[in-house]
Formats: C-alpha cells, structure tokens, sequence
C-alpha cells in the first residue's frame, strides 16, 4: 500500500512517499522537507503570510521531485482534456491560488494517475494559512485522481514519528507498545500529556496554561540575542553544572496538584534578569541557559511522572520537535531507567515537522478504518 502525505503546518513543506509491505513494515520511497527557517529567521520566529508564500511556491515542485525519486511520474500517450466541472470544483479548492490551480491542471493534463492507493495530509493543529496550502493541495489531487483522502492530526503525526525503528537500509517499521502509555508532546506549539487509549483516542489529563515549551525556549533565546529557532541554540550554551550556577528560574506549577503547566512565568523571569545585567557576555548567557534548561526538564519530569504513578503508565512516549534536546533526552532516558517505564523518542531526524510521520498516522487510521471522511476545512486549533 503506497501512501503519500503532504505536512504544512508551520515552516516546513514537507511529502514523503512510504510503501507498507504488511501493517508495521515500510519502506521510504521518498521523504524531502523544504524548510523556511532561514526566512523566518530574520524576523525571529514563524511570520504566518510569509510562510503560506513559501509553502505555495514550494509544493508544486517538491511534488514533482517526490513523484520522480519514487518513479512515479508517468507521461500520458495523448493529452487528457479536464471538463468545465472539473475545473470549476478545482477553483473552487484553491480559491486565489491561481499558480498551483494551473500548475495541476498542467499536470492532470500531461501526466498519468500516480500509482498512489492514499493521501493523508495535515488538517490541524497549526497556523492555519499553512495549513490550507498543503491540504487543498491534497484535496485536490485526491478530486482528480480519485485517491482517498486521510486528514491527519499532526499531534498524532509526533506521536507516530516515536515509533519508526530502522531494520535495514530502506527498510522501517513501527514498534509495538505497551499500554496504559502516556504521550507527553513538546513543541513550538504544544505541550501537554495525552492518556493514549484505544481506537486511535486521547485524553488530555494536562497541558500548558500559556506559552508552550518550545516558545519559552524560542522567546529566550530571543532575549539573549540568539537566532530563531532558540531549542538548540539555548541547548548548545547549556553546558553549566548545577553547582556553578548563580541564577535562579522559578519551576513554575512544580507543586500544583495538577498536570497543567506554565512557561510564561519562566520568560519575565528571564526579562527582569536579562534588564538587571549590565552585560550579556557570553558567561551571562549560559548560565542563563544552564539554569533555564535544569527548570525546564524538573518541571517537564516531575509533573510527568506524577502522572505515570497515577495512571499506572508502562510507555512514556516523548513526541515533538522539543523532543530532540539532548539534555531532556538524556533525563527522560534516566527516570524512565530508573522507575522502569518504556520510553520512545523519535531519531533526531524526526522529532521536527516531517511527512513521514503524517504517512505513519494515516495508515493507522486507515488500517482501523478510523479517519474522518467528511473534512472540507483545516483547524488550527485541533485536538487529539
Ligand atoms: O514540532 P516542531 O518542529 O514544530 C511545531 O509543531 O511547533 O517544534 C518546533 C520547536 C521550536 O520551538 C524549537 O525551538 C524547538 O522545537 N526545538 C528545540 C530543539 N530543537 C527544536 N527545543 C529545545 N532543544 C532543541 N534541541
Ligand atoms: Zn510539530
């Protein structure tokens, strides 16, 4: 079963192909992210018009480069001519993208339906003018082509992306867990714990009251004068023992007795301390990241294993682009160890926004047969 998924939900324009030789095994036909952080560095996060432009311009051409790497893309013998119906419900989906309205009537045109049997794509949660690129897109090729249509949470997508374990080569498939398990999610959007129940459902026991996780660590940086994305410029100046260090954050909701969180308060922290120094040298600054990142990982493990106690939780599954921080990483892998739980985390390469695993999360559903079947909108808003 060959599955191509179509991820745009914040600053990466991402398509992978994925063929699913039996339900847990796969192989990557084709897998390319085309990222915009150097766009939006210059304006120190995710400006949502600029990344709509970008996503508009880049789909066309990264669905072709998929098509080719997967040898997918077929002439026809003789020209197809598209109705006037065809057309109209085409415009009707891209609405004033006028380029890529073309662009797909070209190559309905020229080329053969591709050898695909589903699409699954993006619909939530993210900044909606992304979103929309990706999944009309979709949609649209799914009108023309008559290929069945997988709207995918990308929550869920992270969630999956845990999962991917290489055999050989070219050759994945997805590891099987125990359950009752519990997905803590940390992104530049997101951070909230997720009960994972059966039939491809969550309930959320706790999240963040404000800022996510990822934002604290973008809005940080940003005060210290470091560049967008801020995880992993914080991460590489966090180097400070424990002992060394003068500064002291807050651990903001450590004692509530709940799962929520709130990151907010660990920024004006960090602005009262940053208009308090008279210079931020380099010693300043990691410091500062050296005790940002020890209030950042006790928070983050004491509150989740208050609720691994309280759930009875076998699998702890970390999903997120915050996930690739070394030092939560290394303290996740630790408490797990020592209180014998399973954990999954995602390879570095796929903690961050990919397509791979919105191909992942959609062939679940479609294996359950578990997919909403009526979606005409994204939602930047939506829940597990
Ligand atoms: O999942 P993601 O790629 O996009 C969203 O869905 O939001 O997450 C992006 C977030 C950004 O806030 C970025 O600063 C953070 O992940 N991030 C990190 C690291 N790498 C990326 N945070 C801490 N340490 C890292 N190494
Ligand atoms: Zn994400």
């Amino acid at each position: 079963m060959k599955i191509l998924s179509i991820e745009t939900s914040c600053d990466e324009t991402a398509m992978s192909i994925i063929n699913f030789k039996s339900k847990t095994k796969f192989h990557i036909i084709s897998d390319l992210v085309v990222s915009q952080i150097d766009i939006h560095k210059k304006y120190g996060g995710v400006y949502p018009k600029l990344a709509k432009r970008e996503h508009i311009s880049n789909i066309f051409p990264i669905f072709i480069a998929s098509l080719k790497k997967a040898k997918l893309l077929k002439k026809r013998k003789i020209n197809k001519k598209i109705s006037e119906k065809e057309k109209k419900k085409l415009k009707k989906i891209f609405n004033y993208d006028k380029n890529n309205l073309e662009l797909i009537i070209d190559f309905y045109t020229k080329y053969k339906k591709p050898n695909i049997n589903y699409l699954s794509v993006t619909y939530g949660p993210g900044l909606e003018m992304a979103l929309w690129t990706g999944f009309n897109f979709a949609r649209a090729i799914s009108f023309l082509f008559h290929i069945t249509l997988i709207p995918v949470n990308h929550m869920e997508g992270h969630i999956f992306s845990t999962l991917i374990k290489k055999e050989k080569r070219n050759q994945f498939k997805i590891s099987k867990f125990q359950k009752p398990a519990l997905a803590l999610l940390i992104s530049g959007g997101h951070t909230e714990l997720q009960l994972i129940k059966n039939n491809g459902k969550y309930q959320k026991i706790g999240g963040t009251l404000d800022d996510a996780v990822g934002e604290a660590y973008d809005k940080v940086a940003r005060l210290i004068g470091l560049e967008y994305p801020g995880g992993p410029q914080i991460s590489k100046l966090s180097v400070m023992k424990k002992e060394k260090i003068n500064i002291q954050l807050p651990r903001p909701m450590l004692h509530k007795d709940n799962f929520n969180f709130s990151f907010s308060g660990l920024k004006t922290s960090v602005i009262y301390l940053v208009k308090a120094q008279k210079k931020i040298n380099l010693k300043f600054k990691k410091e500062l990241a050296s005790e940002f990142e020890n209030a950042v990982s006790e928070v983050l493990i004491k509150k989740t294993l208050k609720a691994i106690k309280k759930y009875n939780i076998k699998t702890l599954i970390i999903g997120g682009g915050v996930s690739a921080n070394d030092r939560l990483r290394a303290d996740f892998k630790n408490t797990c160890s020592q209180n014998n739980i399973d954990l999954f985390l995602s390879e570095k390469k796929y903690t961050g926004d990919n397509a791979l695993m919105i191909a992942i999360a959609g062939h679940q559903r479609i294996l359950n047969n578990n997919f909403p079947k009526k979606i005409n909108k994204v939602n930047g808003n939506l829940n597990l």
